[in-house]
């Protein structure tokens, strides 16, 4: 007698892992991975046939800014283009914030996330206001969202946890409130002394309220912002290596390589995870220089080569920063083939691990990421052969099935040739 599921995937080429593809059924039942085999003899609720295109664990958005999501153009547009424009428009926009502004913005835009096949996202929440709601419109999100999509929130001093006297507090008070991460802004606190005391005050946070360490490091094209060696150092002497993670870092791409190459010695030593966000960093950097002008993104290829943790995130969907976006993670991995040179095989195809497998180890989900037996069922179909398709193309996703239940589907755009 053939087995019957909630829900049963035929002919999946299943990516299990970044190294193995199989061709296979995949069964669902109660929100689990209940079967992988070549042929399940079964019936199911509902079975949807995956046509042999590519089967993937679900994209995850290791780094966005959900706060300022979709305020583009309120109260005025980014003439230009700088970071630090940016931080003075959302400074405008901020002191109209309420709970349900944040709330909304940010469920339609991980709903946008979601209909592309992002499941997992990690979204800062800027801290440095006196009502903390940013932080609490996300985490009326994030219990909003619970059922289809994981979002964790990192408690972010846009202005520096020691640019203002009450920001030390409202960071502490952020983490009671249940931020998951400490966050933190160090080259944008007042004086380099700052930055180097805001860094040890997170690893302390981070101790005192067990909680994983997320900063926004060394945004600038100043080769002397130099606040990643701080982190490291912190890294190394408590341990909490793979719970600490770099953001930005495009700094990294200024320094001199006799320094470069000290730093990546020092980085062999302990587990901190990167993320880079080559859509904005390629547009936000080296706004001040004339020809040759830089990158402004941080060294992807020669982390990635070492064997340090790359993740890569959206940043911003239409917000002071950055005016495009529509929360797409093969925008993402496309532009940083381009802006970090990564376009042989195996570069292409890490670029695909970097929205994915990569961005689960940052946000530490791994036990329940992945297409296994006894995972939880939370898979995307996409409308491609392998991860070099998906990225070229910027495949559509077909199908997201999100713990275990359908979520929503989208056909491709359909070519009628008229000549
Ligand atoms: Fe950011």
């Amino acid at each position: 007698m053939s087995t019957v599921y909630d829900l049963l995937l035929r002919h999946c080429c299943l990516l299990r892992s970044p190294h193995s593809v199989e061709t296979v059924d995949i069964g669902i039942q109660a929100g689990k991975i209940a079967a992988l085999a070549p042929q399940l003899d079964a019936t199911a609720a509902l079975e949807l046939d995956a046509q042999y295109q590519l089967v993937s664990p679900p994209f995850v958005e290791s780094h966005i800014h959900l706060d300022s999501a979709l305020t583009v153009g309120e109260p005025r547009w980014n003439q230009s283009g700088t970071l630090f424009e940016g931080i003075e428009i959302w400074r405008e926009r901020k002191q109209t914030l309420s709970l349900e502004d944040v709330k909304q913005r940010a469920i339609s835009t991980l709903k946008q996330q979601a209909a592309q096949g992002v499941l997992f996202v990690r979204s800062h929440a800027d801290v440095s206001e006196a009502n903390l709601i940013a932080l609490q419109g996300l985490l009326a999100a994030q219990e909003a969202v619970k059922e289809w999509i994981t979002l964790q929130v990192v408690a972010f001093p846009q202005d520096g946890i020691y640019g203002s006297p009450q920001n030390a507090e409202l960071m502490e008070e952020a983490l009671k409130l249940g931020a998951d991460v400490v966050g933190g802004i160090p080259h944008y606190e007042l004086t380099q002394e700052d930055g180097v005391k805001s860094v040890h005050r997170i690893f302390e946070l981070a101790a005192k309220y067990d909680r994983l360490i997320d900063i926004h490091c060394d945004e600038i094209d100043d080769d002397q912002s130099r606040f990643l060696e701080v982190v490291v150092a912190n890294a190394i002497r408590s341990g909490m290596g793979s719970r600490v993670t770099a953001s930005h870092t495009t700094a990294f791409g200024s320094y001199n390589n006799a320094y470069a190459f000290k730093l990546l010695g020092f980085l062999r030593r302990t587990a901190v995870n990167f993320i880079a966000n080559p859509l904005i960093n390629i547009t936000l950097q080296g706004r001040t220089d004339t020809y040759p002008k830089r990158r402004g993104v941080t060294r992807v290829k020669e982390l990635w080569q070492q064997g340090q943790n790359v993740s890569l995130g959206h940043d911003c969907v239409q917000d002071p920063w950055y005016s495009l976006g529509t929360g797409n993670m093969l925008d993402v991995a496309s532009m940083a083939v381009h802006v970090c040179q990564m376009t042989g095989t195996a570069e292409i195809d890490a670029c695909y691990d970097m929205v994915t497998w990569n961005g689960a180890k940052t946000l530490h989900i791994e036990d329940d990421y992945g297409v296994e037996i006894g995972k939880p069922a939370n898979l995307i179909v996409l409308d491609a052969h392998d991860r070099y398709d998906a990225i070229r193309r910027r495949a559509t996703v077909r199908h997201v099935i999100s713990q275990g239940r359908l979520l929503v589907s989208t056909l491709p755009p359909q070519v009628e040739w008229q000549g």
